[in-house]
């Protein structure tokens, strides 16, 4: 189908549109926070075409768009005295109440739930479009389920070109980031997105509101949340997003030591000269969070090309409508903060093989951390360092031939005499810890140093704190096997060879068990790292 384009000034568009919705068309429709995909709210199908055309998840509920607070009454029954008061204050605007529902509320419109969310936009024509239209409009953010909301009649053709009815064209949204939700319908007010009426405004209204916990963290896919929308990734670009903190110099000097070629700095205005080099988008200014919500969408759509990387995003802090901003931007980044600190945050991380600790490394990459491998130093040390290889020979002449240490001769040697063993060990944990310390990062950032020796090789000196992982015997020979492929028999030798898991634990500040469950195990890091701000 062709998509019309109606303009809102224009004196039929109301009309049309309203014939449209009528018909069971969607129609997306401005509004002052994002424009939405608009259908008939009590027509079932014309809802499920909402569903379709955005790949919306069959449990994530609608919004019903009212011409005046006075509809509010056919749509839901219980209504609290509350809820008048906050039509009165804030209505036609950015707010949206759960109610309860009365029964001519499809079930497709609210999800199944008992309750529904209704507001009154600020929006004359879309005002006008209900009243023609004689019915509520059932009308979600009119992006592509997932990716960031539409705040021009340009985004939402670029998402549904061609497979709605019409868009009708009214500017640049004003506020930019969907309602503040409040669900009345519990024993206490609460807040289950923030937006353009600030939390601050609806205490001085209600008195204290919970906030729910989705506002300012990730959520499982699995959980019961209060706003069904809340749980799924959301708003979110095709690259990846890390919220930088800190002040402005440390946060420049943690893009500056991780930027790759492509990646961009989304910041604030103020900001902008000193990420020059780093291909910097302002998304408004931060002294005024009016401007960061109304332009956060449109600079996240600009962001969203998988061949970008990482966007560093800025984020502002404090309360009222940098809430809103901080939650948005938050879910953009699966709410991934990195806090650029004053020196080097250095976590030594030991365990026995097979035990998991790459799981952990992982995490540790991920927030941008940088991972020193001692293993690999070892053996590179071993291949290139003409005095580390000086000092073996010095102690055991004849194992160095042409510059290359015969591993087998000096292997001979050691295995079988404990002294010399301690020797060699002396030489080579000196030469593996000054090489950790050259490379430990001059600016600072978060370090992982992933040894097997960590205590005796002196590296636990250099960590402010210590991890062991540790993971039930039989588990870590199955992953031996499969890993190394080696026979059960020389899976089981090799970690026997080694330190039990209850000695690594006995020796560091922290035990992560791996059970077996890679998830399961992943949220252990993550939860962590979090727990000690590392993240
Ligand atoms: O500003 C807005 O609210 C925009 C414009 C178009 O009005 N609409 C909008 O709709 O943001 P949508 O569908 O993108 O987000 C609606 C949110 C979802 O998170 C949904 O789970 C929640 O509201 N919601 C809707 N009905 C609910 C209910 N009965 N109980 C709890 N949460 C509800
Ligand atoms: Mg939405």
């Amino acid at each position: 189908m062709e998509t019309l384009f109606l303009s809102a000034s224009s004196p039929e568009t109301a009309a049309v549109a309203a014939e449209l919705i009528q018909k069971g068309e969607l129609v997306a429709i401005p509004t002052e926070t994002v424009y939405g995909l608009g259908a008939n709210g009590l027509d079932e199908k014309a809802v499920a075409k909402i569903f379709l055309a955005k790949g919306r998840p069959q449990d994530n509920p609608l919004i019903l768009h009212l011409s005046e607070a006075a509809e509010m009454d056919r749509y839901c029954q219980n209504v609290p005295r509350e809820a008048y008061l906050l039509a009165e204050k804030f209505w036609p605007g950015p707010l949206t109440m759960v109610l309860p529902a009365r029964d001519i509320v499809p079930a497709a419109t609210r999800a199944g739930l008992p309750t529904v969310g209704v507001r009154c936009p600020d929006s004359d024509i879309t005002r006008q479009i209900i009243r023609f239209a004689g019915v509520p409009l059932a009308a979600p953010s009119a992006n592509i389920s997932g990716k960031p909301s539409t705040t021009t009649a340009q985004h939402v053709l670029h998402d549904h070109s061609g497979r709605i009815a019409a868009v009708v064209d009214g500017g640049s949204c004003r506020v930019g980031v969907e309602s503040t939700i409040v669900d009345l319908t519990g024993p206490q007010p609460r807040l289950l997105r923030p937006g353009g009426i600030t939390l601050e405004q609806l205490q001085n209204v209600l008195g204290e509101i919970v906030v729910d916990k989705a506002v300012v963290a990730s959520v499982d896919q699995d959980a019961v949340v209060k706003a069904p929308g809340m749980k799924y990734r959301h708003y979110a670009p095709d690259c990846q997003v890390i919220i930088v903190d800190g002040d402005l110099p440390a946060a420049a000097a943690y893009i500056r030591a991780q930027y790759q070629p492509g990646n961009r700095v989304l910041c604030f205005e103020e900001e902008l000269e000193a990420f020059a080099p780093f291909a910097p988008l302002a998304y408004g200014r931060e002294e005024d969070p009016d401007s960061l919500m109304a332009g956060l969408f449109a600079a996240l759509r600009e962001l969203d090309d998988p061949s970008i990387g990482t966007v560093f995003a800025r984020c502002p802090l404090g309360s009222g409508k940098a809430l809103a901003v901080q939650n948005r931007l938050g879910k953009a980044a699966g709410f991934r903060h990195v806090n650029p600190r004053q020196k080097n945050t250095v976590i030594g991380i030991t365990g026995g093989t097979g035990c998991g600790k790459t799981t952990l490394l992982q995490c540790i990459r991920q927030q941008g951390g940088v991972v020193l491998d001692c293993d690999e130093i070892y053996h590179r040390l071993l291949q290139e360092d003409e005095a580390l290889l000086a000092s073996i020979e010095g102690r055991f002449p004849g194992v160095v031939e042409q510059g290359q240490l015969q591993r087998k001769k000096l292997g001979n040697i050691v295995f079988s005499d404990e002294k010399a063993l301690r020797d060699l060990n002396k030489i080579t944990h000196k030469a593996v810890k000054a090489e950790v310390v050259r490379l430990l990062p001059d600016t600072p950032s978060l370090v992982a140093i992933d040894a097997i020796g960590l205590f005796e090789g002196g590296l636990a000196e250099l960590c402010q704190v210590t991890v062991a992982v540790t993971a039930p015997k039989e588990d870590r020979v199955q992953r031996l096997m499969a890993r190394d492929g080696i026979g059960e028999e020389y899976a089981r030798k090799r970690i026997d060879a080694q330190r039990s898991n209850e000695a690594f634990s006995a020796l560091c500040d922290h035990t992560l068990e791996n059970r077996g469950d890679i998830c399961a195990f992943r949220a252990k890091c993550l939860a962590f790292l979090n727990e000690f701000g590392i993240m």
